[in-house]
């Protein structure tokens, strides 16, 4: 039995619905995933991967995602979480007040991994652009800022399956099932 460890019933429900089209079930185990600070994502989540792999005797799979905001070199990046926390979306339209140049891309680094198998991880990005004020009420974080490249709409704006159609967390999904497929085959 394969579960996504998220305290993020957002993440869980995404992941759910992608999986569910490849005929995969995925479980939820909501723990808060074990975050040390680093400057990529990809550490963060394998890191998360192994520590939580040294208390749950389970196949696991966990993701760190970041926003990337290209005028801002990258921020907040790997520190994605802390700043949803601390100046959340509306700091973030502050930070880019005036500022014309709003690329920015989601990432996302899943990493799967059972009790005797090393930790594996899959990409997933997508870039888009920073709204000029927040929009939309469904998915979480940053989703009411950012609109990825192909639409017109927020996140915020989309239902789960549309979100699916473009996101980060998909691309990365998308990347592990079909190497899942064929590790069970
Ligand atoms: P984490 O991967 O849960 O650590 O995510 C870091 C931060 O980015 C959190 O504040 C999330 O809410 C936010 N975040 C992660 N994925 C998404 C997404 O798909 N949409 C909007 N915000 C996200």
């Amino acid at each position: 039995m394969l579960f996504l460890v998220t305290s993020n019933i957002g993440k869980f429900k995404e992941a759910r619905l992608v999986m569910e089209r490849y005929g995969i079930v995925i479980q939820h185990l909501a723990i808060e995933k074990p975050e040390i600070q680093a400057d990529n994502i990809r550490e963060i989540s394998e890191n998360a991967a192994k520590e939580i792999l040294k208390q749950h005797n389970k196949e696991i799979l966990v993701e760190d995602a970041g926003l990337f905001i290209e005028a801002l070199n990258g921020f907040p990046g790997p520190y994605s979480s802390y700043v949803m926390r601390t100046i959340g979306c509306q700091g973030i339209l502050k930070l880019l007040k005036n500022e014309t140049k709003r690329n920015a891309k989601f990432k996302a680094v899943l990493s799967y991994g059972t009790p005797e198998e090393s930790v594996i991880s899959f990409k997933g990005e997508i870039k888009g652009i920073i709204a000029h004020s927040s929009r939309g009420n469904s998915g979480f974080g940053f989703d009411p800022i950012f609109i990825p490249e192909g639409s017109n709409n927020t996140f915020a704006e989309m239902s789960i399956s549309k979100k699916n159609e473009f996101s980060h967390r998909m691309r990365a999904l998308k990347q592990f099932t079909e190497w899942y497929v064929k590790k069970m085959h």
